[in-house]
């Protein structure tokens, strides 16, 4: 198990190029079960779910002929297996992306149910509903689901109870490859799903309303295969805004889209931080105070919850008092535990934190539990005083490429050990 030894209170200052969204290049993978032929995506970051999502498409039939720098080459004429097993689902929860495009293409799916993780049990009964809505007759037989719809899908009007991303994605797949119309309402609004409607529209597919609540798409007999550059990520872009806020640094983050971050740069500015907003880049300059600002978590276009806890760590240091309210997952607060461990002051109660801010934070041996808590440990340990050793980095490899490459190049002490 590697770990990160972070040597905190350096301000971090030059600039950072944000690599592609890891929550856009998922999707699109899967996708690539819809066409038969040979897709390339360009922009890929290369992060270690990425990796296993190519491992599943292998796995259903897929062949990798080659990933090369950040561009992905995929034949995806040869799948045949409907089956996505535990030891992949369970790794990777967007694994359950794959579940609508194998039923769209081979007309059945054994796809294990991805089972909790730590932030919340992660149903997938949105996803089923809406499928068994478009036809498919779906039954759950020892955590796995088994879907079949032999006669293919066929569209029809299916509300959303709850905005679900991978929800939207899957059943905007399905129905892509499906006979007649399909609405989805309630649904996600995330560039990463605006993204995924706009590729499968240039591969044959009729989709309007992506962006809004409600995405309407004229299914087609075939698509073509995937051509497409993924866009930059804008939570990591949003964690190395907060790394230079909470190190007081003037950071330039370039290649990103700055319109994916207006909330976060809205907090940022409420808290009396300076950020220059330019076309495709963001300058971030923290001062060596900073005020409080309140967070709740939305779907997109609200403040989103992949930058929850990094917002958390830089409250700890800001003067005033913090209420986070998470809207979203029910157990995302992991990362609370392990800064009051570092001297931050944070009181849970249910849904909502509330944070004090204190003078300084002090280096601790940390533990990261979930991708988004861990980038908050990176960024507490980066503004704390002494040393600070992460464990269990590979949840930090899951999402952010080169992390420490790309810190050390901003001027922080971190070091990898195996
Ligand atoms: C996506 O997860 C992202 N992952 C998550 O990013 C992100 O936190 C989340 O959306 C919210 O923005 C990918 O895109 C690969 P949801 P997803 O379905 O789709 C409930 C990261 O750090 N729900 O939008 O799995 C669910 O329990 C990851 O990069 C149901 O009740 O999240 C949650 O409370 C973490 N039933 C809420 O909806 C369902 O069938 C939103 O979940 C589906 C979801």
């Amino acid at each position: 198990m590697d770990k990160l030894i972070i040597e905190g209170g350096r301000r971090l200052e030059g600039e950072v190029a944000i690599s592609g969204a890891k929550n856009a290049v998922l999707p699109i993978l899967a996708a690539t079960l819809l066409t038969s032929g040979r897709n390339e995506i360009r922009g890929v970051p290369r992060v270690r779910d990425v990796f296993t999502m190519i491992r599943l498409l292998r796995n259903l039939g897929a062949r990798l002929e080659s990933f090369e720098g950040d561009t992905i080459v995929i034949d995806s004429s040869g799948v045949n297996n409907p089956e996505a097993p535990y030891e992949l689902v369970s790794t990777m929860r967007a694994s359950c992306l794959v579940l609508g495009p194998l039923l769209a293409r081979l007309g059945q799916a054994k796809v294990s149910l991805p089972g909790g993780c730590a932030i919340g049990a992660r149903p997938m009964d949105l996803h089923i509903k809406g499928l068994q809505a478009m036809g498919a007759r779906i039954e759950l037989i020892q955590g796995y689901i088994h879907g079949t719809a032999e006669k293919g899908l066929n569209g029809n009007r299916i509300y959303f109870d709850t905005v679900t991303v991978t929800g939207t994605a899957n059943l905007m797949m399905a129905a892509a490859l499906s006979v007649g119309e399909t609405i989805l309402e309630n649904a996600a609004r995330e560039p990463e799903i605006v993204f995924l409607a706009d590729v499968l529209g240039r591969a044959g597919a009729n989709i309007q309303g992506q962006g809004t609540d409600v995405i309407i798409i004229q299914g087609a007999a075939a698509l073509k295969p995937i051509q497409c550059r993924i866009f930059p990520d804008r939570i990591e872009a949003g964690t190395y805004m907060i790394a230079a806020a909470i190190t007081g640094g003037d950071v330039e983050i370039i290649d990103c889209i700055p319109q994916h971050l207006e909330p976060l740069i809205h907090k940022l500015q409420e808290a009396g931080i300076q950020v220059e907003v330019g076309d495709s880049r963001l300058r971030v300059k923290g001062g060596n105070r900073f005020k409080s600002t309140d967070i709740k978590t939305q779907p997109h276009p609200g403040f989103p919850t992949d930058l929850q806890a990094q917002m958390m760590a830089l409250m700890t240091l800001a003067e005033g008092q913090s209420i986070i309210v998470e809207n979203v997952f029910e157990n995302r607060f992991m990362h609370a535990a392990e800064l009051v461990r570092m001297g931050a002051k944070i009181i849970l109660d249910g849904h909502t934190a509330i944070v004090k801010g204190v003078g300084q934070l002090c280096g601790a041996p940390l533990m990261a539990t979930d991708l988004r808590a861990s980038a908050s440990l990176v960024l507490a340990a980066l503004a704390a005083k002494g040393e600070s050793v992460i464990s269990r980095v590979y949840h930090i490899d899951r999402g952010y490429e080169a992390m420490e490459e790309k810190l050390v190049r901003l001027g922080a002490k971190i070091r990898r050990v195996k």
